[in-house]
C-alpha cells in the first residue's frame, strides 16, 4: 500500500516483543518525575502531572501501548508540521518556500526573529514559521480556514478532533509574544492577512485536543506515506510527507534537534502540552504523553521513552 522499498529502515519485531518492550520502557520512565508543567499559558498547568502514556502504531494499522492512551491534552506545537503540511497542499512547495525557509535555528521555539537577508522565518517548526504557515491556509473566511485545519488534523487522526476552549482562551489572553511575531510577519509581508487572524488561528490549532493514541495514529499516517492506516483515507500526498518529515528531522526539536537526531534518530515534534510524536518512515508512528517538561519545552519522560524505544527496537535510521 506504500512505497516501503524506498526506506532502508529496520523491520519492527512481531507484536509480543513490541508490547513487552513498550511495557518495560514505560516502567523505566515512569520513575522519572523530573521536569515542570508549562504554566506560561495558565490553563496548561491544569493537567494531571503524573499522566503518562506510550503508544506505537504501525503503518499497517496495529496499535500497541501502555498507560494513559486516551487522556486528552492539547496538541500545542505538534500542530506545526500538520498546518505546514496543509499550507504546502494549498500553495505548493515553491510558494510556501517564498514565505518560510527550512533552516534549523538552534534557538528556542518562541524566538522573535526573521532571517535578516530574506525576512523569512527560518523554519515552520518555530513559532514565527508556524504563524506564517497558519497565515497561508486557504479558505473563504477565518472560520473556514480554521475548520480546514481541524478537518485536516482529523484525517491524520482518523477521528473528529475538537478544540479545548479553556486552553484557547488562556493562550489568547496571554500570547503577547506570539502577537509580536504576527505583526513582525505582517510588516515583512510574509503574511498578507490580518496578523491578529493568523495568530488567533495558531492559538486555535495549538488548542486542539488529542490523546496519545491519536498522536500515534497521526504519526503512523506520516509513516504510511500520508494514508491513515485505520481509515485508509489519504491525509497528505507522498512528496509532501517527505517535505514535512525532512523539516521535522532538522527543526522539530528546536535547540535540542542535534541531540535528538543523534540519540533517537527519527523525525519528531514536541509540544508544551506534553506530547511527542516520532516517525519511522514506512514503518511506525510513536507518541508519548507526559506533561512535565525539560528546558526546551519537551516532555522529560517523552524524550527518555523515545530514546529507549529507538535503541531497544533499533529504530535509529538517520
Ligand atoms: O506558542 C506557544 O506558546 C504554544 N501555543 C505552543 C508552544 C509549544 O508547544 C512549543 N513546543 N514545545
Amino acid at each position: 500500500n506504500t512505497d516501503y522499498a524506498r526506506y532502508a529502515g529496520p523491520v519492527v519485531p512481531s507484536g509480543g516483543v513490541v508490547a513487552r518492550i513498550i511495557d518495560e520502557v514505560y516502567e523505566l520512565c515512569r520513575a522519572d518525575t523530573s521536569g515542570t508543567l508549562a504554566d506560561y499559558i495558565p490553563e496548561l498547568s491544569a493537567v494531571q502531572p503524573d499522566s503518562f502514556g506510550i503508544c506505537l502504531a504501525t503503518a499497517d494499522g496495529s496499535i500497541y501501548g501502555s498507560g494513559d492512551l486516551d487522556a486528552a491534552f492539547t496538541i500545542q506545537s505538534i500542530s506545526k508540521p500538520f498546518t505546514y503540511a496543509l499550507a504546502l497542499a494549498d500553495r505548493g512547495v515553491a510558494e510556501v518556500a517564498r514565505h518560510i525557509d527550512v533552516e534549523p535555528t538552534g534557538e528556542p521555539f518562541n524566538e522573535i526573529s526573521l532571517d535578516p537577508q530574506t525576512q523569512r522565518p527560518r523554519n515552520p517548526m518555530i513559532n514565527a514559521g508556524a504563524i506564517a504557515a497558519a497565515g497561508l491556509i486557504k479558505g473563504t473566511d477565518a472560520a473556514d480556514r480554521f475548520a480546514r485545519i481541524r478537518r485536516s488534523y482529523s484525517r491524520f487522526a482518523g477521528r473528529e478532533l475538537t478544540m479545548n476552549d479553556a486552553v484557547y482562551a488562556s493562550e489568547a489572553r496571554t500570547g503577547f509574544r506570539n502577537r509580536a511575531i504576527g505583526y513582525l510577519l505582517r510588516g515583512a509581508n510574509i503574511i498578507d492577512v490580518d496578523p491578529d487572524e493568523a495568530v488567533d488561528r495558531y492559538f486555535r490549532q495549538c488548542s486542539i485536543d488529542v490523546t496519545c493514541r491519536d498522536l500515534a495514529v497521526m504519526a503512523a499516517t506520516l509513516a504510511n506515506n500520508g494514508v491513515n492506516p485505520l481509515t485508509r483515507e489519504r491525509a497528505l500526498t507522498g512528496p509532501l510527507v517527505e517535505q514535512v518529515l525532512s523539516v521535522m528531522t532538522t527543526c522539530g526539536m528546536y535547540d535540542a534537534a542535534g541531540d535528538w537526531v543523534t540519540t533517537v534518530g527519527l523525525p519528531a515534534k514536541s509540544g508544551v502540552g506534553g506530547g511527542i510524536l516520532a516517525v519511522l518512515p514506512g514503518q511506525i508512528g510513536i507518541a508519548v504523553y507526559s506533561p512535565r517538561l525539560d528546558a526546551h519545552g519537551s516532555s522529560v519522560r517523552g524524550v527518555k521513552a523515545c530514546r529507549e524505544l529507538s535503541s531497544r527496537l533499533g529504530l535509529h535510521f538517520l
